[in-house]
This record gives structure tokens, C-alpha cells and sequence, in this order.
């Protein structure tokens, strides 16, 4: 099992690179943001919660987004793999996505952390904005989502050195450098 945390700030380019380790690796793939805005597309209860937490740059109560996440691994059969996007966020996640992968005797293989310089998230955020029209993507929620970054989500980096997984990676530039990167350090830990 290939179980891969990819990590990073807001517009690092996790989902980008997901894309192209999932046709590499033939593993599933789960991002919770788009986990959460297809609730909202489909105006659902859990939509309608998790909409006032991400037009705010807020993050979702961990025990709603631990069970979210419970759900959607169990519903993959066969799997060999997951690449886990935008999940963990807190230490409470990444606590409990331990022990939701050693109940079932697996474990995060590697974490990667694309690391990119904070104007350039904002440039790349900005632009998706103005072409996908993602409600989050504005220049005072994209703060606020760095904010909740650097104070919640930027621990875990250790949190995954002390595991043992973390693995750097320069998420600035070439988009076939950067994936290259991500195979070198895959098969560094699997
Ligand atoms: P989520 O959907 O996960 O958003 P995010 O972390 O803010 O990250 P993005 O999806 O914006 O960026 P990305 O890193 O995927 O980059 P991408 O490849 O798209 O979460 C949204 C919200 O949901 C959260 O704020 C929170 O409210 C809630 N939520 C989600 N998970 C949660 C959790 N676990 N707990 C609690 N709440 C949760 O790239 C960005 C742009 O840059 C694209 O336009 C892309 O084309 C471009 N790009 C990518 N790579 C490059 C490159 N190398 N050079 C130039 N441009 C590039
Ligand atoms: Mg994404």
C-alpha cells in the first residue's frame, strides 16, 4: 500500500501534482476541499456547514473532517493506495489518520511538503480566482487561509519528521521538474 500525504500551503500545488502521481501509481486520490465543495455543489447539510467555514479561510471542526475522511477511505475497494490532499491539517488529524491507517494494518508511506514562496501562492490564487471563480480564492480570504496555515497546519511538518515520512520538496518552478522530485522521494521511502 502507497499511501502518500501530499502537503503544502493553499495554492502549492497539491491537487496539480496529485493529478500526475495518480497516473503514475494507479492510487485512489482524496482532497477534502473538493470532497467538501461537491456538499456544497449538491446543497447538502454538510455543504451548507462546510460552506461557512471555507468562505471564511477557516477549517472545518476536525471530528466532521475525521469522519469525512473515515467514510471516504472505506468506500475504495481493492485500493492500492491512497494520495491524501489537503488532509491532515491539524495534529488531531494527522493523530487520527494514523490510527485509521494502523487499524488496518497500513501506514503513511511518505509526506511530502511543497514548499512555495507566499507571493507566489498569492499570484497563483489570484489568477485561479479570476479564471475558476472558486469563492475562497480572493486576495482577503487567501490571508486568512495562510494564516490558519502557519498557525495549524505548518506543525505537522515536524510532527512527520518525528514519524519518520517528511520529505521536501522546491514547489517553485517546472511542473515535470517538481513531479520528478515527488517520484525521487516516493521511492525513497516505499
Ligand atoms: P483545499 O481545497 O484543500 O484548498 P487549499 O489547501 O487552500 O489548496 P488549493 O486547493 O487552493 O491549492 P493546491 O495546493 O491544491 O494547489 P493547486 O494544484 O490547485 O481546502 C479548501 C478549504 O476546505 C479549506 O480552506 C478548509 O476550509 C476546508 N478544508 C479542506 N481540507 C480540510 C481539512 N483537512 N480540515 C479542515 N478543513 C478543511 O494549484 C493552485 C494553482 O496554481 C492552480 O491554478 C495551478 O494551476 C497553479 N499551479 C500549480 N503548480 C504550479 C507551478 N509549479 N507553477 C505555476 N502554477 C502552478
Ligand atoms: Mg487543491
Amino acid at each position: 500500500m502507497l499511501n502518500i500525504v501530499i502537503f503544502g500551503a493553499p495554492g502549492s500545488g497539491k491537487g496539480t501534482q496529485s493529478e500526475r502521481i495518480l497516473e503514475k501509481y494507479g492510487v485512489n486520490h482524496i482532497s477534502t476541499g473538493d470532497v467538501l465543495r461537491a456538499e456544497i455543489k449538491a446543497e447538502t447539510e454538510l455543504g451548507k456547514t462546510a460552506k461557512g467555514f471555507i468562505d471564511q479561510g477557516q477549517l472545518i471542526p476536525d471530528s466532521l473532517m475525521i469522519d469525512i475522511l473515515a467514510a471516504k477511505l472505506d468506500s475504495f475497494v481493492g485500493s492500492k493506495g491512497v494520495i491524501f490532499d489537503g488532509f491532515p491539517r491539524t495534529i488531531a488529524q494527522a493523530d487520527a489518520l494514523k490510527a485509521m491507517l494502523n487499524e488496518r494494518g497500513q501506514d503513511v508511506t511518505v509526506m511530502l511538503e511543497l514548499d512555495v514562496p507566499e507571493d507566489e501562492l498569492m499570484t497563483r490564487l489570484i489568477k485561479r480566482g479570476i479564471e475558476s471563480g472558486r469563492t475562497d480564492d480572493n486576495e482577503e480570504t487567501i490571508k486568512k487561509r495562510l494564516k490558519v496555515y502557519h498557525e495549524q497546519t505548518s506543525p505537522l511538518k515536524e510532527w512527520y519528521k518525528n514519524d519518520g515520512k517528511h520529505c521536501y520538496i522546491n514547489g517553485l518552478g517546472d511542473l515535470d521538474r517538481i513531479f520528478a522530485d515527488i517520484v525521487a522521494a516516493i521511492e525513497s521511502k516505499k
